[in-house]
């Protein structure tokens, strides 16, 4: 069967993470999606940079490198648009158009999501085209497959963690290192963890927007950023943190959302703050980049998901995550190339027992 064909919409830090995992994993991978995943097409400001990120792949490629993102959505040639520019304005017409043009889309922006989400998903909906966004919560941790397929069968109470690397690695290097906010950020941001404009990470607007896109998915909600509670650590010293430590705490930006009951009325609440969290939790003891999210649900109880939050080759992780799926559903063979089958048994047959 031919490869299907993505285009992807800017190759920064994730988009050049993307491009290399989906180069040096590309046999696994197609035999995971059951055909090849060839992308072709890449939208880019700097089209000399992404020039030398392509040349710099282990096989030759062939892509056609574009400096006019509407020239990948509207290309008919390709199946799956991969949105990796951020921001929401441009890319929320982009998708829109993408959706509109019969293509499929994979994306990492939770902004948009959080946003725009509702109109996009209702426009996928009427075209009968996907959208994927595991990439756009907790980087490489599958919370968004979790909290839909995974947990599927449960009345989710509530979604709490950790889902902004940058800030628990600000908060964690203040602690440990005594090091000062803006020194640390400036290090987050080398790592490749901060959003652009960093602004969106440390006033917990970055965590807002993914809590946003879990409780949707949870609660079987329509998105509802504008609902969220927002504080973000800007107002934290190194001294707020030694002074938790010795009471026993730590403090950490959580985004918590869960069912409430208020004067009867049920409703949902989603806040993100600063929190004092007791020493021994878990939650706790999540240090640097990483996040964590804890899931209550009646039937399994509390379920704990913890990984890598932010940086290229974990969100290339969950991007090519859902590109596989894409492409599984896509080409309406979910289930025949389980991965197990990959693998000769023959390959067995060598193991001494
Ligand atoms: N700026 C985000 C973070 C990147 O620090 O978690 C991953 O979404």
């Amino acid at each position: 069967m031919k490869p299907i064909k993505a285009g992807l919409l800017g190759l920064g830090t994730v988009g050049a993470g993307t491009y290399h995992v989906l180069q040096r994993n590309q046999e696994e991978i197609r035999r995971r999606a059951g055909r090849g995943i060839e992308v072709s097409m890449v939208a880019v400001r700097n089209v000399e940079r992404a020039r030398k990120i392509i040349n710099s792949g282990i096989v030759g490629s062939e892509v056609e490198v574009v400096a006019d993102p509407f020239a990948v959505v509207n290309n008919p040639d390709i199946d799956i648009v991969v949105e990796l520019i951020g921001g929401y304005d441009l890319t929320r017409e982009l998708v829109l158009q993408a959706i509109a043009n019969g293509k499929h889309v994979v994306t990492a922006n939770k902004a948009l999501l959080a946003l725009h989400g509702n109109e996009i998903f209702e426009a996928a909906q009427a075209k009968g085209v996907m959208v994927a966004f595991e990439a756009a919560v907790a980087g490489g941790i599958p919370i968004i497959k979790a909290l839909r397929e995974g947990l599927s069968a449960n009345r989710i109470e509530s979604v709490a963690g950790i889902i902004n690397g940058t800030t628990n690695f600000i908060l964690s290097e203040m602690r440990d290192k005594g090091l000062d906010f803006n020194t640390v950020l400036k290090q987050a941001q080398e790592l490749g963890y901060a959003e652009a404009d960093p602004t969106f990470d440390i006033e917990g607007v970055d965590a807002a927007h993914k809590l946003t896109i879990m409780s949707a998915i949870a609660f079987g909600i329509p998105v509802q950023f504008g609902s969220a509670h927002i504080e973000g650590i800007s107002q934290l010293q190194a001294v707020d943190l030694r002074y938790a430590e010795q009471l026993g705490y730590r403090i950490k930006l959580l985004g918590i959302t869960r069912r409430t009951t208020v004067d009867g009325k049920e409703g949902i609440e989603l806040r993100v703050h600063p929190t004092l969290v007791p020493g021994a939790r878990l939650i706790a003891n999540v240090e640097g980049a990483m996040n964590a999210v804890l899931v209550q649900a009646d039937a399994v109880g509390a379920t704990l998901y913890y990984g890598k939050g932010a940086g290229a080759e974990p969100t290339a992780s969950a991007v090519i995550a859902d590109l596989i799926d894409v492409t599984r559903l896509a080409t309406a063979d979910p289930y025949s190339r389980v991965p197990h089958l990959a693998f000769q048994p023959t390959e067995l047959a060598d193991v001494p027992i």
